[in-house]
């Protein structure tokens, strides 16, 4: 699941994901006054876009240009408020302490020994911030799942519970109902959810 894994998942077809805010997102961050906020696996930027037409200042990532460049053009309304932004989150980490939210939805991002990938995302987050991380629940996923990897390689969202010390406050960690039908041609019926909010 490198980059050209999913540039060529995003080349393969004219739009892949519906341009609506994903549900999690949504539930949990309405209520939140805007401020900075980091999606990390942007994709086509239908979460960036709801931030930003709410007020918040965003900056949206992903190592697919594809995806970059389709977020920029449907969101010509706000492109004052949202720096989209090439990158590998798993070798180049985001700004420490600079966001008020920082937003990781169905992003698989490998596990590491040291994680070091994932400690430069709980980094990002300022003081006061909010951790927000979505997952299909694994269990799901057919028992012949056979997708060419294996999705217990990369962090779920329990899996980055256990691992945020004291200086967080965990506010969600549980697995729940989608809010939306399964993504055409899957069996996800379920979200995991970690929500968490450093301490300020
Ligand atoms: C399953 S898609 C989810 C997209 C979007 N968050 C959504 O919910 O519609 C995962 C996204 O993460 C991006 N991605 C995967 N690994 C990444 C990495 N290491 N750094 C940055 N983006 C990554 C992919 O290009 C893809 O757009």
């Amino acid at each position: 699941m490198d980059e050209q894994f999913w540039e060529e998942m995003y080349r393969g077809r004219d739009q892949v994901f519906s341009g609506a805010p994903n549900g999690v997102l949504v539930a949990e961050v309405t209520d939140l006054p805007p401020g900075r906020a980091l999606d990390v696996g942007c994709g086509e930027g239908g979460d960036a876009l709801w931030l930003a037409r709410r007020g918040w200042q965003v900056t949206a990532v992903d190592v697919s240009r594809t995806a970059l460049r389709r977020g920029a053009a449907a969101g010509a309304d706000v492109a004052g408020r949202v720096a989209w932004t090439h990158a590998d989150l798993t070798s180049t980490p985001p700004l420490p302490g600079e966001y008020d939210l920082v937003s990781a939805q169905y992003l698989p991002l490998p596990r590491q020994a040291d994680h070091a990938a994932l400690r430069g995302l709980l980094a990002a987050v300022a003081p006061g911030g909010t951790l927000l991380v979505a997952s299909h629940d694994l269990a799901d996923l057919p028992p012949d799942h056979v997708g060419g990897f294996d999705p217990g390689d990369f962090y779920q969202p329990a899996d980055i519970a256990r691992l945020l010390d004291d200086r967080w406050a965990v506010l969600v960690d549980e697995t729940r109902p989608r809010t939306a039908p399964a993504p055409p041609g899957t069996s996800h019926t379920r979200d995991t959810v970690l929500r968490a909010r450093r301490q300020p």
